[in-house]
């Protein structure tokens, strides 16, 4: 018997899967293998038992499929379904180390671009000095500040794109102003990145998603962003002993050509939570969680 499949439920009908998951879930069904609703809304809200009261008990060990999970209430909700004699597949530790970006860094050190990373609270930019000290493990030149889990790419110039370490001003505005729009959504801390120059080919995809299933390339799709889905084969080899190394068995890394001829891992993420692009057939994503 294929694991079970935990998928967001629909804030405004909690009997039926989110609109945003629906014809994945459907999908699964109709490959043979079940699925059981919980309440993104209320484990967000610190009410994890709440969340898994649709959950049957005694389904055993599961995935999820959903939108994005705090690392601190994934294990809530591990813990509330463990009560019901439940389980996640994936535990919260493994769920951290591909969530997070301190906890895949190590594994992806060659394959990534450096990255240097302060924890923070929301609203909390750090001190300069402490800006300084994290860019100066960085070689000199461009970056680009994110969180532990999210950038602002949306404010490229304002937010994101940090022209020169080295203009510690401008480097104490671009990150200022990314704690100020990222607000309580801040994930973990501050991370900076050396900027790495990707090829711009405006008739593909600029980046590409590859799922990882106990460390296989098994599906690749263009990114969710990508207004082209034209998606060229990515060369994988020397990636594979980086998602080996990280020990998760649902990942996903995006990956990007860059000028050099190589390609680089932009981010890695928990398969479970990263989005799918809505060109790509949900029954390719149906049938890695079924096992076909
Ligand atoms: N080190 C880098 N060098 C060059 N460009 C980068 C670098 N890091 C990120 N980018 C660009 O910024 C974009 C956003 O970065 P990233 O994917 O890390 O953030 P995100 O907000 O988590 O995005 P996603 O929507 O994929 O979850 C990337 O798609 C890429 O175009
Ligand atoms: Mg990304």
């Amino acid at each position: 018997m294929p694991a079970p499949v935990l998928y967001c439920c629909d804030p405004l009908n909690p009997r039926r899967a989110d609109e945003h998951f629906a014809d994945e879930a459907r999908e699964v069904r109709a490959a043979g293998g079940d699925i059981a609703l919980i309440d993104h809304d209320a484990l967000l809200q610190g009410n994890a038992e709440l969340a898994v009261a649709r959950v049957p008990e005694g389904l055993g060990a599961a995935w999820y499929r959903g939108w994005m999970i705090p690392a601190v209430q994934y294990a809530d909700l591990n813990a509330a379904l463990l009560r019901r004699g439940s389980s996640l597949i994936v535990g919260p530790d493994r769920y951290r180390a591909a969530h997070e970006l301190p906890g895949w860094y190590e594994a992806f050190t060659d394959v990534t671009p450096a990255s240097a990373w302060q924890p923070t609270g929301p609203g909390q930019a750090p001190p300069l000095a402490q800006l300084s000290a994290l860019a100066a493990q960085l070689p000199s030149g461009a970056a680009i500040v994110k969180d532990y889990v999210k950038s602002r790419k949306d404010a490229w110039d304002q937010a994101c794109y940090i022209p020169d370490l080295g203009d510690r001003r401008q480097l104490q505005r671009i990150v200022g102003r990314f704690v100020e729009l990222q607000a309580e959504f801040l994930a973990g801390g501050i991370v900076l990145r050396a900027y790495e120059s990707f090829v711009k080919d405006v008739t593909a995809a600029p980046e590409l998603r590859v799922w990882w299933l106990d460390s296989e390339p098994r599906l690749i799709t263009p990114h969710p962003d990508s207004r082209s889905t034209r998606a060229p084969a990515p060369e994988l080899d020397h990636i594979t002993p980086a998602v080996r190394g990280l020990g998760c068995r649902f990942v996903t890394t995006d990956v990007a050509l860059r000028e050099d001829g190589m390609w680089r891992v932009v981010e890695v993420g928990d398969g479970q939570v990263s989005d799918l692009h809505t060109a790509c057939d949900p029954a390719a994503l149906a049938a890695l969680l079924v096992g076909r």
